[in-house]
């Protein structure tokens, strides 16, 4: 008998890292985070200016291509990215093949796929104006199928693009307009959508990117790569913490019940943690954090809650948090979901629209990263390996003669 595994072991070379903690999958050019210093830089620009002034279509101009537009560029880049925001009127027939009560994400996962099937003249990826086709394409319709799936859940009828607006406030019309009202975005709500689409635009190789990559490296077109991103993004480890952030602020309430939380976070044989605290590469205030809570008082003030009771708690709560011994020995501060559920919701959106809005958002990062993959000359098909733990080898037996 073959022992396997030591035959195995005695053969390969590799490095066993669960989870990807220490391991370089690419080399990149587009993001970098230094989690120590809360730094988060997009093609070599801190995260916060980038929010603070700029678009988000001019964000995704930096991610795709390295460098931030001339006013000729952003214009004909907004222009090419209008012009494809409609989807093949076929599509809608899709949206009425789900339930009623199907999640956004599932609908996001299946729709975007089958784009694959509409735009066969932009999924050769060996073509770069094709690849480019398919990057303005995919970045253009992304809103338009998210607000066609949100109207579809609540059972109203679709919104057209209209391309006179600019991208985010164009997304809010496609969500909240309805045919026989008026309906105009409030451009306070509409910067602050284009804001949360910057902070949320890439992270360089997270979860979903690693999965676009991956399922790019095989050749597979950039629509099915895209819609396996968003397939991984719908896990509550990766999109979802933002809902379980407001979740938990809600239940706790109001502020004299804080200490209680913060009690049971502290306390190793409860398992309830403080959702939206802490973070895998952050061990530093998560800069988006910041801008997000600025965001989330502006958006707040403008739809008439500035005394929102949610928000209070969780000023107070991160005030207590951040003075807390426990907290600080950990380096466990405020990320980007604490303060995003509740800005989200004050935009008029449901929980189950919290991660249709960060695939969104996402996309751009996705499609600059596998691009930057795709145009790597050195590039190949990934194919981690694995350790082997199973038995070694044995005889096969018979059927009747197994007992
Ligand atoms: N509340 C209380 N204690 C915490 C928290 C928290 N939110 N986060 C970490 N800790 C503690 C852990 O119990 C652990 O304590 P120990 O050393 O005594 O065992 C220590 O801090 C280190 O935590 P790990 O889970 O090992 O850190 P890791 O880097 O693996 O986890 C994570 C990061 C998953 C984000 C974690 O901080 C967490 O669960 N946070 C709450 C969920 C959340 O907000 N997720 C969103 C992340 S941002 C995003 O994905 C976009």
């Amino acid at each position: 008998v073959i022992d396997v595994t030591s035959l195995y072991q005695k053969t390969n070379n590799f490095t066993f890292d669960p989870g990807f903690t220490s391991t370089a999958s690419c080399e990149s050019k587009i993001t970098y985070i230094d989690g120590d210093e809360g730094v988060l830089l997009y093609r070599g620009y801190p995260i916060d200016q980038l929010a603070e002034t700029g678009k988000f279509l001019e964000t995704g101009y930096l991610l795709l291509y390295g460098e931030l537009p001339t006013k000729a560029q952003f214009d004909d880049f907004s222009k090419r990215i209008a012009y494809h925001t409609m989807v093949h009127e076929q599509m809608s027939q899709f949206f009425t093949g789900f339930r009623r009560d199907a999640h956004p994400m599932a609908v996001m996962v299946g729709v975007v796929g089958a784009l694959s099937a509409f735009y066969h003249d932009s999924t050769d990826i060996r073509d770069p104006e094709q690849r480019e086709m398919a990057s303005i394409r995919m970045i253009a319709k992304m809103p338009t199928i998210a607000a066609m799936a949100y109207k579809y859940s609540i059972g109203q009828p679709f919104i057209y693009p209209q391309n006179h607006l600019d991208y985010s406030a164009n997304f809010l019309n496609m969500c909240f307009a309805v045919p026989c009202e008026p309906y105009k975005v409030d451009p306070v709500l509409s910067r602050a959508m284009d804001r949360i689409f910057i902070l949320h635009a890439d992270h360089e190789q997270n979860a979903s990117t690693s999965t676009v990559r991956l399922a790019g490296s095989s050749g597979a077109n950039p629509f099915a790569c895209i819609s396996a991103g968003i397939a991984c993004l719908w896990g509550p480890a990766h999109g979802g913490a933002n809902e379980a952030a407001l979740t938990m602020l809600q239940r706790i309430g109001t502020v004299d019940r804080i200490p209680e939380f913060i009690a049971r976070a502290k306390d190793k044989n409860d398992p309830f943690r403080l959702m939206g605290f802490g973070h895998r590469v952050y061990k530093n205030y998560d800069p988006r954090a910041k801008i997000m809570q600025k965001t989330c008082h502006e958006v707040l003030e403008a739809v008439g809650h500035g005394d929102d009771p949610t928000l209070k708690v969780a000023l107070e709560l991160e005030h207590i948090a951040l003075n807390d011994d426990y907290f600080i020995e950990k380096k466990l501060y405020p990320n980007i979901d604490f303060y995003s559920g509740i800005t989200l919701r004050a935009l008029g959106f449901p929980t189950e629209m919290f991660t249709v809005l960060f695939a969104i958002a996402r996309t751009v990062g996705w499609i600059a990263q596998w691009k930057e993959m795709i145009e790597d000359p050195y590039q190949r098909i990934g194919r981690p390996r694995q350790l082997y733990t199973g038995p070694t080898e044995r005889s096969y037996v018979a059927m009747d003669e197994r007992g």
